[in-house]
Order: C-alpha cells, then sequence, then structure tokens
C-alpha cells in the first residue's frame, strides 16, 4: 500500500480546521499549528497530529497549507518572524511544497513568491472560493496558480478540500482572480443589507425582496444566504467583517493601480469598516446590516 501523503496546515480558523479535517478523512497524514494552541488542539481528536511550532509541522511533510489572516500572518509565521516560531521555510527546503490558500492580495502574493523562490521551495498560490459551510463540506473552489510542473501532485490535496480547481497559470493569478470574486461578493452581501434595511424603514415585510427575487433573472442564491441571515438578526460568523474589511481594502488597492474607478468597492469597503468600528469585527460579514440601519 501506497504511504499516507503528509501535510502540515498552518492556522485553524474558520476556514483552516475543516480544511484540515477533511484532509484527515480522505487519508492523508496531518500535523496543524495555530497560533492560539486551543483552537487547534480539538483537531487531535479528529486525528490530526497537533504541533508546538509551525516548523515543527512543516518538518519532512509533503505539503504545507497556510490558512491565515493575511499577508502579514503568513509572512511572519513562514520567516518564524514575530512570536511564531523557528523558520518554516527553511524546514521545507527542497522538499515540500507550499499551498498558499489565504487571501493575501497581489503584493503579499509576490512578496511571498519571493520568499519562498530565496528559500528554494516550491509555491503555489491558491485562496479557495467558499465559506465555513463550503469548508465543511468540501466543496471549495481552488483558484490555483504557480509552475504548471506542480499541478498533478496538488491535485489529491486539493480534491481533498474542494470540488474544483481552476489552474490559472503563473504564480498569482489565483489571488488575482480572488479579488474579482470577492468583490463581487461583497458588493452582493452590501446590496442585500441595504435592500433589506430599505424595505424595512418603507414599512415592507423585507421578507417579500426574498420572495419576490426568487426565481427571476436577478436572482441570486447568495442573496438569500445574507438576507434571510440579516433577517432572522444571527451574525453567526461564516466570513467575517473584519475579513470582509482586509479584502475591500486589496480589492480597492488593486483597482486602484490597475486603473479601475471602484466606486462600488470603496463604499462596501466604508461599510465593513463601520461594521468593524462598531465592533462587529468576529461577527458575520452581513453584520453590516446593523450598521446600515442607524440606531
Ligand atoms: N471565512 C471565509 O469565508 C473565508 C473564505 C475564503 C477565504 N478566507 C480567507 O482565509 C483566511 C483565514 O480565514 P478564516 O475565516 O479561517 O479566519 P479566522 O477564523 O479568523 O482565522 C485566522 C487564522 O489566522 C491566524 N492568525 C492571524 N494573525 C496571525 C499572526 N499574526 N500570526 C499567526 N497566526 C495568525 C489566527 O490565529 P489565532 O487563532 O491565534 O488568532 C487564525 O488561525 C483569510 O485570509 C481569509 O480571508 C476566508
Amino acid at each position: 500500500m501506497a504511504e499516507a501523503r503528509s501535510i502540515a496546515v498552518l492556522g485553524t480558523g474558520i476556514m483552516g480546521a475543516p480544511m484540515a479535517r477533511n484532509l484527515v478523512r480522505t487519508g492523508f497524514s496531518v500535523r496543524v499549528w495555530n497560533r492560539t494552541h486551543a483552537k487547534a488542539a480539538p483537531l487531535a481528536a479528529d486525528g490530526a497530529e497537533v504541533c508546538d511550532t509551525a516548523a515543527q509541522a512543516a518538518d519532512g511533510v509533503d505539503f504545507v497549507l497556510t490558512m491565515l489572516g493575511d499577508g502579514a500572518a503568513v509572512e511572519s509565521t513562514m520567516t518564524g518572524r514575530g512570536d511564531n516560531g523557528p523558520n518554516v521555510l527553511e524546514t521545507m527546503r527542497d522538499h515540500s511544497i507550499w499551498l498558499q490558500c489565504s487571501t493575501v492580495g497581489i503584493d503579499a502574493c509576490e512578496r511571498l513568491g519571493r520568499l519562498a523562490d530565496d528559500a528554494g521551495v516550491s509555491y503555489v498560490d491558491a485562496p479557495v472560493l467558499g465559506t465555513r459551510k463550503p469548508a465543511e463540506d468540501a466543496e471549495l473552489n481552488v483558484l490555483a496558480s504557480g509552475d504548471d510542473a506542480l499541478r498533478d501532485r496538488c491535485a489529491e490535496v486539493f480534491a481533498a478540500i474542494g470540488q474544483n480547481t481552476r489552474w490559472l497559470g503563473p504564480a498569482g493569478m489565483g489571488s488575482r482572480l480572488k479579488l474579482v470574486m470577492n468583490s463581487w461578493v461583497l458588493a452582493v452581501t452590501s446590496a442585500v443589507a441595504e435592500a433589506v434595511a430599505l424595505a424595512e424603514n418603507l414599512g415592507l415585510d423585507p421578507a417579500l425582496f426574498l420572495s419576490t427575487l426568487e426565481g427571476s433573472q436577478l436572482d441570486t442564491p447568495y442573496a438569500h444566504l445574507k438576507g434571510e441571515a440579516m433577517i432572522r438578526r444571527d451574525f453567526t460568523a461564516s466570513f467575517p467583517s473584519g475579513g470582509a474589511a482586509k479584502d475591500a481594502t486589496l480589492i480597492v488597492a488593486a483597482a486602484t493601480s490597475s486603473g479601475v474607478n471602484a466606486d462600488v468597492a470603496r463604499a462596501v469597503l466604508q461599510k465593513m469598516r463601520r461594521a468593524v468600528d462598531a465592533g462587529h469585527e468576529d461577527d458575520d460579514m452581513s453584520s453590516a446590516y446593523l450598521v446600515t440601519v442607524p440606531s
């Protein structure tokens, strides 16, 4: 029987924990590390080996998958800066592939790629589309980019966490498409928040907005997902406002540097920042509804 492939998952938050569980389920030998150890510890019951440092997790494995908050968190973890322990990239030299799945934007993606090159580590830019539930159900869409020669070796990892993988060319194209997709996701969420609030303030049952959309050419399942949560006032985080504000910042930067007048993205950024400032950083981004109707 072939030896189990091994992988280290660095970052076991909303997304990283279920991704690690699905890798265990599909037969990978999985090590996990999280800055806050208590968030990684429960994964021992699923069959993962919980490590004290990121470098310990990465030692000798076939793949290292990063699923951390932002580019700075990924960089400090991989280089051992800050309080994140020894240098992970040195541990990986010449044998393991780095699958960078966090949403970090274009500049950080390039910076991380240079760090990998300098360390002699193979780097695949692989942000994912999909939130908590698709991560739990192994139904993410992986937006992979990097050296084509790595494609076959990465396929079994991506198949374990997702339902679909797109290979998009040289490293960085995945991060670009991720920003494009999230510009749509954030705009829809923000527009739904305003439509629900407008319906309510005009004396309508906001459920009418969703039922009138249903089945029409204007409809999208995401409007129902987020709209129903807003109407229920259920802001349990799938995609927290803090992450949404971070992504909106990356989208505005990408739009500005590429010459797009991103008026909608700027308005979305303002709304998401307002949600964070009002204390909803860890609530779902649908809490943007709460700052759409001033109290
Ligand atoms: N949630 C979604 O719907 C979704 C969907 C697609 C992509 N993403 C992207 O996936 C990534 C993870 O998101 P998530 O929703 O899983 O977020 P999360 O639950 O907030 O997890 C963030 C992770 O990053 C770690 N982290 C943050 N700053 C760090 C630092 N300076 N050093 C080391 N570790 C640090 C956290 O560690 P602690 O536990 O110690 O804080 C935690 O493990 C983000 O880039 C996000 O944009 C999220």
